[in-house]
């Protein structure tokens, strides 16, 4: 049996970035064992105010089991990890930070030493889905992958793999074609799990 954590930040209910998720995960074979988290369900709050200063006390107190830090165990924990999410803005929906904010806690999915951070989450891979109203794949304005990528090695994730379908909303190009090549591709990769 392999954990599979899926962190679904696709907000569109019937979106295409949802359509390159379930293609993925359809594609999972048998000894998979898939968690979805869909994130516009989990009610989260960004740090601030009282939220944040409690979070500051229990670190400090180095009281780790909290339930509040749920998602940073979970994620922690998973042997696969993906996660949706459309482009937005240059890089994802904010909720996908707030996600960020509550699994990035120091002693359950990194680790702040003297010699430097150490990643501490078990997953093989981070795959990365997502669709693009533009073209970016490759621009340095695309802020999205680029930051997951950068996550992935702060978290001492081994791989990272990011799946895209760009010019989703440009008449020059195919998309329909584009988004049928990217769920392929993310098929092509679920099937080696
Ligand atoms: C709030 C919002 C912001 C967006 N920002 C960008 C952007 O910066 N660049 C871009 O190329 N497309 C942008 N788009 C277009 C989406 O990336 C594109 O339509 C994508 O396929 C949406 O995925 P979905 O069908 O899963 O919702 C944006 C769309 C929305 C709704």
């Amino acid at each position: 049996m392999k954990n599979v954590l899926v962190v679904d930040c696709c907000i569109r209910r019937q979106g295409r970035t949802r359509e390159l998720m379930e293609a993925f995960i359809a594609a999972l074979p048998e000894h998979c064992v898939v968690t979805r988290l869909r994130l516009d369900e989990e009610n989260l709050s960004c740090l601030t105010g009282a939220f944040f200063e409690a979070r500051e006390a229990l670190l400090a107190q180095g009281k780790l089991d909290h339930p509040r830090f749920r998602y940073a165990h979970q994620f922690a924990q998973a042997e696969e990890i993906v996660v949706a999410a459309p482009f937005w803005d240059l890089s994802f929906p904010a909720l996908l930070k707030v996600y960020i904010e509550q699994i990035s806690v120091d002693g359950i999915t990194f680790h702040s030493a003297h010699g430097g951070l150490q990643g501490l989450c078990k997953a093989r891979h981070l795959v990365y889905l997502t669709t693009r109203g533009g073209v970016y794949t490759g621009d340095p304005m695309e802020m999205g992958s680029r930051y997951m990528e950068a996550m992935h090695s702060f978290f001492g994730i081994k791989d990272y793999v990011c799946i895209a379908a760009d010019a989703m909303d440009t008449s020059r190009y195919d998309g329909k074609a584009l988004l049928r090549e990217a769920k392929d591709k993310a098929a092509a990769l679920a099937r080696t799990f």
